[in-house]
């Protein structure tokens, strides 16, 4: 039988999608029909909610192809757009990606045709639906709505409930997204479409919602607020690069977005302000390490600074030949004020008395200077630094580091080296070998001592052999540099 003989001729076909984002339903369907040699102007696509009444006489499902049917072509970049495009609020898409799917099969090159008006349409649906993903991952905000007494436990927790209005059908699409990025929080997301609920373990769906089932303000808001305050620099302000970026339909569900006018206005004032005062961002560094000391405490460079956290200011001798950078303060830490006391610094005492290097001569200290955590209860739990809040903090390493003068710095675990380095490098890669410095000093990178303590069995006491080994390396260095 042919493709041609299977279906009725002149049979009008309806496709219902079951949702306006399924990709798979409109592809199964597509092939069909294309199998079926349905050409385009027979077939209505219609989405939930849409105008399917007006075809109430097609066939409602496309028509099942024969089994030695030849397969449908469709190359990958065809794949590519077309699972984005779907997305789209424009109700023309799936027709369109039917057409281009249908002209595919005889014109194979037209996804090389820049010119082409079916491509150009779907490339632009694309670009618009990325856009629209790029803006809720910027612009959703969280606020708190509940808070766990200590009674209830720990996995009621808090919950963190954001409102947002995407343009197109996005929000299953960016799901695993927001899991990724907040998998220790309870959260939902609830758009005009429908919502999103994490209980950061499984993820469901839930009706559309509205605004006004969304929270208002918060203690969370307050700390959008003053970070976004504190890291606005009047004089960087770019009025209509920032209105592109994070255009003003947004301004309504971002809490700082509540200070953009009052800071547009003032901005001549504050960057004068800042000029005569001499503060106009990370300008000049301090000069002594008591200075260092206050202004990390004041520091609000990002949003780690604005925690519940105090700064922890290096220890050791200034005119230290040795110093030892960390990763960040912790729990122990940020109550104490002081670098590496927690059980990550007593197993590092343990290790330098081993290959004896006496702590007391090297300058210890961090190369994030406040504490990142999540709250869980009771329990404050430690957050990895990222790439961006590193760099920022790294002005006030170099700063130690200017004033020290260390001869040889002993980074431990990635943060700390890409905290001395300004870029990312493997510890396997680098360990074991010293890197020269711009001042002249030299960089050894071992593993965090946090690493081995995650560690157990044969694994850990591998670990522990090459930690020692780095030391005992380091101390036949330092010699040497300080004979
Ligand atoms: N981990 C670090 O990186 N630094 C500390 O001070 C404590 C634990």
């Amino acid at each position: 039988m042919t493709a041609l003989q299977h279906v009725k001729l002149g049979t009008y076909y309806v496709v219902h999608l079951p949702e306006p984002d399924d990709f798979d339903f409109w592809r199964e369907q597509a092939r069909a029909l294309v199998q079926c040699a349905v050409p385009p102007d027979r077939v209505a696509w219609v989405e939930p909610g849409g105008s399917g009444d007006l075809f109430a006489h097609g066939e409602r499902r496309a028509p099942a192809p024969p089994v030695d049917i030849r397969p449908v072509r469709a190359n990958r970049r065809f794949l590519s757009l077309a699972k984005n495009a779907i997305l789209h609020s424009d109700a023309e898409r799936f027709a369109l990606l039917y057409r281009l799917l249908w002209r595919l099969q005889t014109i194979p090159r037209i996804m090389e045709d820049k010119a082409d008006p079916d491509l150009r349409r779907i490339e632009e649906l694309d670009k618009n639906v990325r856009r629209d993903s790029h803006k809720m991952h910027a612009f959703v905000r969280f606020r708190l709505v509940e808070s766990a007494s200590v009674s209830e436990g720990p996995e009621l927790g808090e919950h963190y409930v954001a409102w947002f209005e995407p343009e197109h059908h996005i929000l299953r699409a960016n799901a695993g997204f927001f899991m990724r990025r907040f998998s220790n929080m309870r959260w939902s997301i609830l758009t005009p479409q429908g919502s999103l609920h994490w209980d950061t373990e499984t993820m469901s769906e839930g009706p559309p919602a509205q605004r006004r089932d969304a929270p208002g303000g918060d203690s969370m808001e307050d700390l959008w607020r003053s970070y976004y305050a504190s890291i606005f620099n009047p004089a960087r302000l770019k009025v209509g690069a920032m209105l592109k970026e994070m255009p003003k339909k947004y301004w309504k569900n971002m809490p700082e977005a509540a200070l953009i006018p009052e800071l547009v206005a003032g901005a001549q004032k504050r960057e004068s302000t800042m000029v005569e005062k001499g503060t106009l961002e990370f300008e000049e560094r301090p000069e002594t390490l008591e200075a260092i000391d206050k202004a990390i405490h004041a520091c609000r460079k990002c949003p780690i600074g604005l925690l519940d956290s105090h700064a922890v200011m290096g220890e050791g001798p200034r005119d230290a030949a040795f110093m030892i950078v960390g990763e960040q303060p912790g729990d122990q830490e940020d109550q104490q004020g002081r670098p590496f006391v927690g059980p990550a610094g007593q197993l590092l005492d343990v290790h330098l008395e081993k290959v004896g290097i006496d702590r007391r001569v090297a300058y210890v200290t961090n190369t994030v200077k406040h504490f990142k955590y999540v709250q869980r209860g009771k329990r404050r739990l430690h957050q990895n630094p990222g790439a961006k809040e590193i760099d920022t903090c790294r002005w006030w390493i170099e700063s130690e580091r200017a004033i020290v003068q260390p001869k040889l710095v002993l980074a431990m675990g990635a943060s700390a080296a890409r905290g001395i380095l300004g870029k990312t490098v493997s510890i396997s890669k680098v360990r074991s070998t010293p890197i020269p410095l711009e001042d002249g000093s030299e960089l050894w990178v071992t593993a965090h001592p946090s690493y081995l303590l995650r560690l157990d069995g044969r694994a850990r006491e591998e670990q522990e052999r090459l930690f020692d080994a780095d030391l005992a390396a380091v101390k036949v260095r330092l010699e040497e540099l300080t004979q």
